[in-house]
């Protein structure tokens, strides 16, 4: 296949996505690629269209399980260089898709710079959580019970669509809702994020909250991918789940958490499989006792 001579970055057939994701989970990937930059990641998804091969986008891989078979697809992991750029400005920051969140919170913070603080902490990249549109419940920190998200941030975001042509979304284009956006259909190549003004020991103050609040409540003990299920309107996914009494549920090698009711924990070399099973017997249980329908927060790819 010519298309993998063409390629700048990294190419790899079969590469294990365990290593690829928070969970530990996961079988090969038909390709596993690692374009150079822009103009590599057009080139790139120009000849994959070409010869029919689909593909899938790959952050950390924090909230994503994979099928222990693996993926007949190519799966393309935007690491270089290019797309973890930070350039800050007077109330704003640019940053690539691929920059861990907790990094854009902390260099924001040593400029004296606030508003993500709330993102502290949330494993994935910014790309990721612009897609899905990571967040958090402030009732968290003792405030009221608000909801916030990276959307709510967002000036602008920068994407590829499927035929390599970029694009600058403005945050009114975009539908950000709860841990949904319209940007799925997209590359995302990076974003403007809107800041304020604030003295850095107010910032550091706000992000240790964030991390401690983090550490009381979620389950770092083993692999996992953060919340499976999202929360249905008005209730929290963890707290029904832990009144059908199903903390510390096995299958396999995974396990439901006994600190957060809504983590499943990779504790003993896991499969997707029994994550799986453990998913169906938590959205069983919810909707018998409840009459609630649960709704995946995590992706699965198979
Ligand atoms: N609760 C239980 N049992 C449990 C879990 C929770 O009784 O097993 C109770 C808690 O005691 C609390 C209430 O349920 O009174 C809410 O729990 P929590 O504050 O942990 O929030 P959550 O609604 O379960 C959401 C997000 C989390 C985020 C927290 C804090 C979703 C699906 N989950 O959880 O995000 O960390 O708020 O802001 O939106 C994630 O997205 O991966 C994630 C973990």
């Amino acid at each position: 296949m010519n298309w993998q001579k063409n390629v700048r970055g990294k190419v790899r057939s079969g590469e294990l996505l365990c290593s690829h994701t928070s969970f530990k989970i996961g079988g090969p990937a038909r390709f596993f690629v690692e374009p150079k930059d822009e103009d590599d990641l057009k080139c790139l998804i120009i000849q994959l269209k070409r010869d029919k091969i689909p593909f899938l986008i790959i952050g950390a891989g924090s909230n994503l399980l994979v099928h222990d078979a693996g993926i007949k697809k190519a799966v393309i992991h935007l690491s270089a260089s290019r797309f973890k750029h930070i350039r800050f400005f007077s109330e704003s920051v640019e940053a690539g898709a691929a920059t861990p969140l907790s990094s854009l919170v902390r260099a924001a913070a040593k400029k004296g710079l606030s508003g993500i603080e709330f993102l502290i902490g949330i494993p994935g990249t910014l790309g990721a959580g612009l897609v899905m549109n990571a967040g958090i419940s402030e009732k968290a920190v003792g405030k009221a019970a608000v909801l916030r998200a990276i959307g709510d941030t967002v000036v602008w975001v920068r994407v590829m669509d499927r035929n390599g042509r970029i694009k600058i979304l403005q945050k009114k284009e975009i539908r950000f809702g709860y841990r949904h956006s319209g940007l799925s259909h997209y590359i995302v190549l990076g974003a403007k994020l809107k800041l304020k003004k604030a003295a850095a020991s107010e910032v550091e103050g706000k992000i240790r909250e964030y991390i401690s609040y983090r550490r009381q409540s979620q389950d770092y003990s083993f692999p996992s991918a953060g919340c499976i299920f999202k929360n249905p309107a008005g209730h929290s996914a963890g707290k029904l789940i832990d009144m059908c009494g199903l903390k510390g549920a096995q299958r396999g090698g995974a396990c439901i958490s006994k600190k957060h009711a809504n983590f499943i924990l990779n504790c003993k070399n896991a499969k997707a499989r029994d994550v799986i099973a453990l998913m169906a017997l938590m959205k069983r249980s919810v909707r018998h006792r409840f009459k609630i329908t649960l709704e995946p927060e995590i992706k699965l790819w198979n």
